[in-house]
């Protein structure tokens, strides 16, 4: 059977997405199964992480797997071997690989070359884990979103365009709020709009936030783009999302954001600490969701 991979969300159709949460729920509720006894997955983190790593680390060991971390500072690739050749090593070693990078390209070319499924754990373009995660929070929390309002306010970043990417198949429909210059990428959103998925781009957080049952935002400079940090401060300056933002969004609105968050930038203290915040269950659902994929993936079949 051909080894499957988890790079962006639309790798997965809605029916298998029903099943993975399901797995997840399971999983929840502290019905776990060995699945990955006997298994080893390689963790490589290109940038800094601490939900998406921990999570992993614990859902692989919780299966019965065993997580080996590989830092690209002490191995060969922080020496510059390529891509191509570190997927074929890996693939003798161990049964799948999670990656965080940089440019999408890398994973794409880590998939391609390795023969064992290789998981997105955040790159430049998407973080597909973190989405598919939260689109199981939010359903855990409203029931289903399908035909539902969700906003996005501030950066069109790699959680953005995950969010765009889900749109499609969770059946919502989403609005940006995003800063000229500062929009999700062109080409997912065009192939997202292509196939139909109700998605719109405004510069108006309150047209966004208005009547939408979730209001989710995010870090104004990413991982990668600290050195645009005063820049980008001016250019989001009405992108917080704060309490009056709050106030437009639907009366049982939720407020979600992946974490790290900047209290007084991206988001006011009051609406991160306030009752319409789920931001430490999304954080929780990390591990369930990932146990689910790491499950489909990489686990025992039959
Ligand atoms: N939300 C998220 O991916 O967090 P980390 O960067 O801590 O993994
Ligand atoms: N957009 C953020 C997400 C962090 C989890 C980043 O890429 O830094």
């Amino acid at each position: 059977m051909k080894k499957r991979d988890f790079l962006s969300i639309s790798d997965l159709s809605m029916g298998e997405i029903s099943t993975l949460f399901e797995r997840a729920r399971a999983f929840k509720k502290g019905n776990i199964t060995k699945s990955l006894e006997g298994k080893s997955v390689v963790l490589i983190f290109e940038k800094a992480s601490t939900r998406t790593r921990l999570s992993f680390e614990v859902g692989i060991s919780a299966l019965g797997g065993h997580p080996v971390i590989l830092s690209t500072e002490t191995s060969q690739m922080g020496r510059g071997e390529p891509i191509k050749d570190t997927a074929r090593i890996l693939s003798g070693y161990c049964d799948g690989i999670v990656l965080r990078t940089y440019e999408h390209f890398r994973i794409e070319e880590l998939a391609q070359w390795a023969s064992v499924p290789v998981i997105n754990a955040l790159t430049d373009l998407l973080h597909p884990c973190q989405v598919l995660s939260d689109c199981f929070t939010l359903q855990e929390q409203l029931g289903s979103i399908k035909g539902k309002k969700i906003a996005w306010i501030g950066d069109g970043n790699n959680m953005a365009n995950s969010w765009i990417d889900a749109a499609g198949l969770f059946g919502f429909e989403l609005m940006l709020a995003c800063p000229k210059g500062y929009d999700p990428d062109n080409e997912l959103l065009k192939k997202a709009l292509k196939k139909g998925s109700s998605i719109k781009i405004v510069r108006d957080a309150k047209l966004a936030a208005k009547d939408a049952i979730a209001i989710n935002t995010d870090v104004w400079a990413s991982m990668g783009w600290e050195a645009e940090k005063e820049v980008r401060k001016k250019a989001f300056a009405n992108f917080q999302v704060d309490q009056n933002l709050m106030k437009l969004a639907s009366s049982n609105a939720v407020f979600m954001h992946c974490l790290p968050a900047y209290r007084g930038l991206e988001v006011s203290d009051d609406v991160l600490e306030g009752k319409q915040s789920i931001v430490w269950e999304q954080a929780k659902n990390r591990l369930y969701v990932q146990e689910a994929i790491l499950e489909f993936l990489i686990g025992k079949k039959g």
